[in-house]
């Protein structure tokens, strides 16, 4: 199978663009979508033989559940239940940040097969701002089942061109929406009550901040990125996920770094500042900068995938990385940082 990047840049491409998207969903068949966070690979959540295609084309596991994609509000009965007691807080966080890159965990409805929830009972509820995404679905007329379109363990997609690197011949199709805004994938909350106020855990960090949630509850992370952390709660957050296939180490200051001789380096720059203590380790391959000059956090979380997929393929032995200041979309992007440099702790 050959796998067709359809173009979006003229309003008949975009139509054409969305309908052969819709035509392939309707015959079962998974494909590659934008969204405003990383890029999707959607199936009819409807469809098990569907669900089981995404399952099969990422080589995911099938304990991992997947994230089902609606229009808005209105469609949330369709797929979930909100409890009474988390009704108000629910209603709440969906007026503020949907559509947008929050997921919320409730408890599912029967028509959700059980492949798409690995058989739990609750099921992860995403409203994505994407307009293109957006067309889809609404063109589709049903909820989407839609994980990041990458192969399981590796770097999420930010590009149609980084879908294809992943799933090159396994689907038939990826809309190119261009760069996805955000670049990291969305923060994953369960609404819990509280005694004076709702309690918000946070599974996954994401581009809505604990700064963005806690005019909304108390906020909780049970991200376990931390080193040593617990056992994280959403069973896809293992320890190696979103780990380049060159092993990567997360420096906390610029004396942890040993280089080891014969050995080839590329450094993950946060602003590509001389003064950062970094640059001059050794002579780095490359050095990729999230955020040139004065480092700005938004503008980091949008290229972090994309950079660290520049110097993954670099064919170096190790990518070092800098630490990031550890607030608002910081926050997302050393739990990411850590997750993927577990894999070398493993090694250890
Ligand atoms: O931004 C995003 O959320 C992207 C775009 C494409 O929507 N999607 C995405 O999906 O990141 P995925 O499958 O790569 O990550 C979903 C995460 C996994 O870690 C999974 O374990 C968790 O959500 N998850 C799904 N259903 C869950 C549930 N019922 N309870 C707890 N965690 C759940
Ligand atoms: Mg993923």
């Amino acid at each position: 199978m050959q796998t067709e990047i359809a173009a979006t840049d003229t309003p008949e491409a975009q139509k054409d663009a969305v309908s052969k998207a819709v035509s392939l969903l309707r015959g079962g068949e998974v494909v590659g979508l934008p969204t405003e966070t990383v890029y999707g690979l959607a199936g009819d959540a409807h469809n098990a033989e569907a669900v089981s295609r995404i399952f099969e084309v990422k080589e995911r596991p099938y304990f991992d559940p997947l994230i089902v994609h609606i229009v808005g509000e209105g469609q949330l009965e369709d797929v979930a239940e909100v409890p009474d007691e988390i009704a108000p807080a629910v209603a709440e966080l969906l007026g503020a940040f949907w559509p947008g890159p929050l997921t919320l965990i409730l408890p599912k409805k029967d028509v959700i097969p059980d492949l798409v929830t690995s058989g739990k009972d609750t099921v992860a509820v995403r409203a994505s701002g994407d307009p293109l995404f957006r067309k889809v679905l609404r063109e589709f007329g049903g909820p989407l089942a839609a994980p990041s379109a990458n192969r399981f363990g590796s770097i999420s997609p930010t590009s149609a061109r980084a879908v294809v690197a992943e799933l090159d011949g396994r689907i038939p199709l990826v809309v190119d929406g261009g760069a996805c805004n955000c670049g990291l994938e969305s923060t994953i909350v369960r609404v819990l009550p509280g005694e004076k106020k709702p309690v918000l855990q946070v599974l996954r960090s994401g581009p809505v901040t604990k700064e963005d949630l806690r005019k909304f509850g108390k906020v909780e992370f049970l991200t376990g990125a931390a080193p040593g952390g617990a056992a994280p709660e959403a069973p896809g957050q293992l320890e190696s996920h979103y780990a380049p296939a060159t092993p990567l180490r997360l420096l906390g200051a610029p004396e942890d770094f040993v280089s080891e001789p014969g050995k080839s380096y590329a450094l993950l720059s946060y602003r590509g500042e001389e003064k950062d203590g970094y640059l001059g380790l050794t002579e780095f391959a490359r050095v990729g900068v999230l955020s040139p000059g004065s480092g700005k956090l938004p503008e980091a979380a949008v290229r972090f995938f994309f950079v660290l997929r520049e110097l993954d393929a670099m064919g170096v032995d190790e990518i070092v990385a800098e630490p990031v200041p550890e607030r608002g979309l910081g926050v997302a992007i050393m739990e990411r940082l850590r997750r993927g440099s577990a894999v070398m702790k493993g090694s250890e």
